[in-house]
């Protein structure tokens, strides 16, 4: 199989992988950068730690390869729009126009009202092809009080927060 037809593949298997929309927010200190983001994970919990992918192209790369701390800021179902403002639609400090965006004693922009805002202090980088992987360790965490995530699923928004159905109700 040569390498297109599995990038195509990979592309069709990635769209059945449901993920969390979030936001990735980061400062170089005089200006704020913000970018919807799936490919983050937890990393660890010991120590408490996660690890994002950036795209070399994309507008917080630079900031985040000189060493910037960041937040994930995970989205919740009402923020779509977000979501939307972060992907390309607007670009740079406008993208702060909309959303309760808050500044942690850190420096780091964070949305004060994500589902989940983890502030992370940088603690490695690896570059990868097109991408570089981040390392965040968590410094301090805001969590909201429901669970209603905005989740990307074959290629447009969804949610889902109610849980599968018991195998026994299956049969
Ligand atoms: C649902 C969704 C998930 C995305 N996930 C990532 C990601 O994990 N890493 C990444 O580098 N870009 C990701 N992108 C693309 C960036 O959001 C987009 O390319 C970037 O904001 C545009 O570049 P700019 O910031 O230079 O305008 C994603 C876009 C969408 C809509």
């Amino acid at each position: 199989m040569n390498d297109n037809n599995l990038k195509a593949d990979m592309l069709q298997a990635m769209r059945r992988l449901a993920k969390s929309v979030t936001i990735i927010s980061t400062s170089n200190g005089t200006e704020r950068f913000a970018m919807a983001a799936t490919a983050v994970d937890s990393l660890s919990t010991e120590p408490p730690s996660l690890l994002i992918c950036v795209n070399k192209t994309a507008s917080p790369h630079a900031a985040l390869e000189a060493g910037a701390d960041f937040c994930v800021n995970i989205l919740g179902l009402e923020q779509q729009d977000l979501a939307h403002l972060c992907s390309g639609a607007i670009k740079g400090e406008a993208r702060f126009g909309r959303g309760n965006w808050l500044t942690s004693a850190e420096g780091i922009p964070y949305l004060g009202d994500a589902q989940s805002a983890i502030l992370c202090r940088q603690d490695g980088q690896f570059s990868y092809g097109t991408h570089t992987v981040f390392i965040g360790r968590i410094l301090q965490i805001h969590t909201s009080a429901t669970i209603t995530p905005l989740v990307y699923l074959d290629g447009h928004y969804t949610t889902t927060a109610a849980p599968a159905p018991s195998l026994a109700a299956a049969g």
